[in-house]
């Protein structure tokens, strides 16, 4: 399909032929492209979810190479790409190669997951839905800390094309305790007898789990769950503790000021106890 400039312009920006002259105009019409007339996503901007096969975008997640925290984005993003919301020009727009820095906890250097590295970059960019975004963040980071992963039921299995004798390979599923990949990937080593450079088959499983899981959110935001109400979008009790006097703008005397939603204790022994 070829259009020019000016047609490729008007689709994605969405002006009308009255509205057009006063849009020109406007600096946001001019923000969101480059010199050339092509769409580029600006800072701030923010694009329309519908909702997903959670089973399909899983699929094609573990289907998609590039290291996990491209495996999410590119499998998210894709999918927006080939759905019915008014932004799909502009998802296929999105360079999803970029998500391949995320790979081994950033760059190989075992700090934040892939995986909710791409949830972050993703729900950044995703128009508000039911004003829950952000509890979907906190729900899929509590998520990712406190479940058995990799997802492993047979219906699981089938559903990403996987089979049960690769199972064989994951060895074992088990809880991160952190977001970061170092604890995710020493805690699966230390239940699998598996070393690092066997991660390949369990790795890819865990970006399934969680495109699969991160849909399910933004599907359930959409029907219109309030995600925020739950438990597990919030952080531990013991945090929130923690937090009470650890506090973002104000902190219990000479209390250090912290922002973190994980889990104060899998690095700190805490001091009234
Ligand atoms: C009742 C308020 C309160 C709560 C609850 C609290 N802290 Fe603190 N915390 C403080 C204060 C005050 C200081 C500073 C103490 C000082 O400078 O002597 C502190 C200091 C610290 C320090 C600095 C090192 C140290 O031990 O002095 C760490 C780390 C810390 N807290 C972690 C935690 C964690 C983790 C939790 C939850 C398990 C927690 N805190 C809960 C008030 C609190
Ligand atoms: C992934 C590990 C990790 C987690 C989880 C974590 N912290 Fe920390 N925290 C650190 C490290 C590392 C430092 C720096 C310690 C140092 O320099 O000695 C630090 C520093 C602090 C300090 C200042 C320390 C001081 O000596 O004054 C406080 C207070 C603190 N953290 C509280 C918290 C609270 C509260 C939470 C949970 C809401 C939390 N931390 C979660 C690793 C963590």
């Amino acid at each position: 399909m070829s259009i020019d400039r000016r047609q490729a312009l008007t689709k994605i920006i969405g002006l009308s032929t009255a509205a057009a002259g006063v849009a020109l105009m406007g600096t946001s019409a001019f923000a969101a492209t480059d010199a050339d007339g092509n769409y580029r996503l600006e800072i701030g901007e923010k694009l329309k979810y519908v909702p997903l096969d959670a089973m399909k975008t899983a699929k094609l997640a573990y289907e998609t190479g590039g290291g996990c925290m491209h495996q999410v984005f590119h499998s998210i993003i894709t999918m927006l790409a080939q759905s019915n919301s008014i932004d799909v020009d502009k998802f296929a727009a999105i360079p999803t190669a970029l998500a391949g820095y995320g790979w081994a906890g950033v760059v190989g250097q075992g700090t934040l997951c892939g995986n909710l590295n791409a949830a972050g970059m993703l729900i950044n960019i995703l128009d508000d839905i039911n004003g829950q975004n952000d509890a979907i963040i906190g729900a899929s980071f509590r998520y990712y800390e406190t479940q058995d992963l990799p997802l492993s039921s047979a219906e699981f299995i089938t559903g990403i094309g996987s089979t049960a004798e690769k199972t064989l390979e994951v060895g074992s599923s088990s809880i991160a305790n952190s977001p970061l990949c170092h604890s995710s990937i020493s805690n699966w080593s230390a239940a699998s007898g598996k070393p690092f450079a066997k991660k390949g088959e369990r790795c890819k499983r865990l970006s399934a789990s969680l495109a699969y899981h991160i849909v399910e959110l933004l599907n359930r935001a959409y029907g219109g769950e309030d995600i925020s109400a739950l438990p597990e979008a919030r952080p531990s009790e013991e945090a929130q503790a923690c937090q009470s006097c650890h506090g973002v703008s104000e902190t219990m005397g000479p209390a250090a000021s912290v922002k973190t939603d994980m889990e104060c204790t899998t690095c700190h022994t805490g001091h009234f106890n």
